[in-house]
């Protein structure tokens, strides 16, 4: 892409001003600034504009979960399943690692973290060790692919590297980077991180399968005969992944997908809750949630929407083969995003300023025709760390670790 093939792109979209620095550049940074351009979806700035109206929803009804009891009843069978699966090297763990974790307030991706007290814990480390149980009740590797972006890679990879994958099976972790989404201001301007590139941020955690096709990864699993994918979230440090029962139940229930839940605290709390749209399977998000459906009560006279969503889903292969193509939802999220002034120098804000865009993979749940919700000891598994303290903190995540004796 030339100059005027880029500045037509920039001029079709709106954002002219991205060239405002261009006789300042080095012929180099020119190059750097015409691919960004070329490689950049410009048209989800657009979208500001319709911000209201961008994701109507379906009707909403309940969906039925298999609860604690159920599984319990059939746990064994359910675990020789999966175990089958995991030992014919029919299953694969995915972790997404590519968000910027900036509620946890580091500049290092959130893996890196140390929940440790007395010696190192790292987040990542957490992770493996628990992917590390099943590894062992098998008898054979599970292949480890963690998605990253261009704001992380590096660091994540070497930090790997350089503790040993955690005892981990080198050859059986696999890195790769998702795309980039471009950040604007409220008006859909896109803020320059320098002068010779736009600021962008992650595209979303959705955006793993097609970031697994684009690397070359999808056909090499289908190869290997890998058929279901367990996609975990990187900062639930108690999460069982690759968890044999789960992927014995979603295979016996013949079903696209398996979906991980919990029993909600509160009606309104802060978590998707998994239910029916339009009869497919769904997760409606806790902004959405209305007054009618945190009161909606089942048969038993139990929440009928009582069951969130961890973010640990496990997909059949095939079928997100089918869905790539099908375009999901844009979300745009307020952040704060850093950017050069009027002046030219580098800004970090303290608050949000502008949005990002992102894709999530709570709606490939919405593709599939079917997907098992499954229930889990909250206790047991469900730690993630947004925050320092408070809710969903290393705070709160430490002291569930403790309890599941996890030395710290
Ligand atoms: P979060 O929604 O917690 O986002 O991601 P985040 O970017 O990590 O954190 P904040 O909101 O800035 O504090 C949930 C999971 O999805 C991954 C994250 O790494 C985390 O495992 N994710 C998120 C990606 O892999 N890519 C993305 O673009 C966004």
């Amino acid at each position: 892409m030339g100059y005027q093939e880029a500045y037509d792109k920039l001029e079709k979209y709106g954002q002219p001003h991205v060239f405002q620095y261009y006789d300042e550049l080095s012929g180099y940074e020119k190059e750097a600034l015409f691919k960004q351009i070329m490689d950049t979806d410009l048209a989800v700035l657009q979208q500001c504009a319709h911000r209201e109206e961008l994701n109507p929803r379906g009707v909403i009804t309940p969906i039925e979960v298999m609860q604690l009891a159920q599984i319990e009843e059939r746990r064994e069978e359910f675990t020789q399943i999966g175990l089958e699966a995991i030992r014919a090297g029919r299953v694969g763990a995915v972790m997404l690692a590519g968000g910027m974790g900036t509620r946890l307030g580091s500049d290092e991706p959130k893996g890196i973290y140390n929940i440790g007290l007395t010696k190192e814990v790292f987040i990542f480390q957490r992770l493996v060790e628990n992917l590390m149980d099943v590894v062992q009740q098998a008898g054979v590797w599970v292949p480890l692919y963690v998605m990253t972006s261009d704001k992380n890679h590096e660091v994540t990879v070497s930090f790997f590297r350089e503790k040993n994958y955690f005892g981990y099976d080198a050859d059986h972790v696999i890195f790769f980077k998702q795309d980039m989404a471009p950040a604007s201001d409220y008006h859909g301007k896109v803020y320059m991180e320098e002068k010779y590139k736009m600021s962008t941020s992650p595209n979303g955690n959705a955006g793993w399968f097609v970031s697994m096709k684009k690397a070359g990864l999808v056909d090499k699993i289908k190869e290997t005969g890998i058929e279901w994918l367990n996609v975990f979230a990187v900062d639930n440090v108690l999460q069982r992944i690759a968890d044999p029962c789960f992927v014995g139940a979603t295979i016996a229930m013949n079903c696209a997908a398996g979906a991980k839940v919990v029993k909600k605290n509160a009606p309104d709390e802060r978590v998707g809750a998994m239910c029916l749209e339009d009869g497919r399977p769904s997760i409606v998000e806790y902004y959405d949630m209305t007054q009618e459906l945190m009161d909606a009560k089942d048969a038993e006279g139990e929440p009928a929407y009582n069951f969130g969503v961890i973010l640990n889903y496990l997909f059949r292969e095939k079928d997100l083969e089918e869905i790539v193509a099908r375009k999901l939802p844009l979300h745009i999220v307020e952040k704060k995003i850093p950017y050069l002034d009027e002046e030219g120098r580098r800004v970090k804000p303290d608050n949000p300023n502008g949005y990002k865009f992102e894709q999530l993979v709570l709606d490939m749940i919405h593709e599939l025709d079917s997907c098992l919700p499954y229930e889990i000891v909250r206790n047991r598994e469900f730690a993630p760390i947004k925050n320092k303290t408070g809710i969903d903190s290393v705070e709160s995540a430490r002291i569930l670790c403790q309890e599941n004796g996890i030395e710290l």
